[in-house]
């Protein structure tokens, strides 16, 4: 009974998840843990919905992998969050600072958030109801529930560190005006699921969580639709922010729901046995953090194994920043989570 999605639901949260990406997926023992819902009740594509992958040319649109993921999570039940709309990376070269004027970037902007939205409209829905069933005993099986659906990283790190915006080229050529464009188009093509903004360095109160702040305080004055708050939560071992819980209670004070959508929590290599020790208390503070402000809902995983981790890819030097570890065996940072929720 002691695993992730049980005890999180057994918390209050809707769901424990993890990342991961198409081609891990052709990894048998990889895929089996994936599927296990006691410990995964939900999953986010890694790469497969970014724009990149989408509409590699403008209006052309390709589903082909991100269907994969859709499709895995609906036939073990999972909850699916999209990631993402509109990021200033992994962009096709067709969006480039200079090629259109604001009014026809806004339209590209509009257009791509409307269509990917309404592609995954139909399958998040249906997800989440399958989510529940199991957790439900008795229920009547012609019983209509209508129930929350899940998540779209809608907006994905729109803010310099200081907590200015960043320069993409959406900014450059449209100002903030392409964060409200993002939030309709996607509230137009389905209703029912949770628009974010996600970011990075936003675990702690500063600069940055100030600047996500007041952007979501003036969205929602302005009425553009705004359900939540994403805290990717890129951690290092030793040094989780102190003020990680306060920051999520001030974002739910905006009245938004929060998440730690992209979790992973690294170490400068080679991994030791204090260190790993150090990491199950930082995967504990982050889950205790989650499980104390009622507005968060859940945490995501960025990916549960080493094997596949962006981590030393990206951040030379660094790594084992999973609660699985390359041979998919749990380490301690499992039994942090445990102990935390
Ligand atoms: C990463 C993927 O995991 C990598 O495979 C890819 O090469 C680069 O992007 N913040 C995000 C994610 O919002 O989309 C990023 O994912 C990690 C940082």
């Amino acid at each position: 009974y002691c695993q992730l999605s049980r005890l999180a639901i057994a918390a209050g949260k809707r769901y424990f998840g993890s990342a991961t990406d198409n081609p891990e997926l052709s990894d048998s023992p990889y895929v089996a843990q994936l599927g296990n819902t006691a410990d995964f009740n939900q999953i986010t594509e890694g790469n497969s919905m970014k724009w990149d992958a989408t509409e590699p040319s403008r209006g052309t649109f390709t589903f082909a992998n991100g269907d994969v993921v859709a499709n895995l999570a609906r036939s073990k039940g999972q909850l699916l969050r999209g990631h993402n709309c509109v990021w200033h990376s992994q962009l096709p070269g067709w969006v480039t600072a200079g090629n259109f004027n604001n009014a026809t970037l806004l339209s590209i902007v509009q257009n791509h958030c409307n269509t990917l939205v309404s592609h995954y409209r139909g399958q998040m829905c249906q997800l989440y109801f399958t989510s529940l069933e199991p957790m439900i005993t008795n229920s009547p099986s012609d019983v209509t529930v209508h129930v929350t659906t899940d998540s779209w990283d809608v907006v994905n790190e729109p803010f310099n560190d200081d907590g200015t915006f960043r320069q993409s080229v959406f900014f450059q050529t449209t100002g903030t005006a392409y964060i409200a464009t993002a939030l309709r188009a996607a509230h137009d093509a389905d209703p029912n699921t949770k628009l974010y903004i996600n970011d990075f360095n936003i675990e702690g109160t500063g600069a940055k969580s100030t600047g996500m702040a007041n952007l979501v305080r003036s969205l929602k004055d302005q009425g553009v639709p705004i359900d939540g708050i994403g805290v990717q939560a890129h951690l290092i071992v030793g040094a989780v922010p102190s003020t990680l819980r306060q920051n999520l209670q001030n974002f739910a004070n905006l009245g938004v729901e929060v998440a730690i959508t992209e979790l992973d929590i690294r170490m400068t290599l080679p991994a030791t046995q204090a260190l790993l020790a150090q990491q199950q208390r930082d995967y504990q503070t982050v889950i205790a953090a989650c499980k104390a402000v009622s507005a968060c809902v859940g945490v995501t995983v960025w990916d549960y194994t080493d094997k596949y981790s962006w981590v030393p890819g990206t951040f030379s030097g660094q790594g084992a920043a999973c609660p699985w570890d390359a041979n998919l065996a749990k380490k301690p940072a499992y039994q942090g989570i445990v102990n935390g929720w």
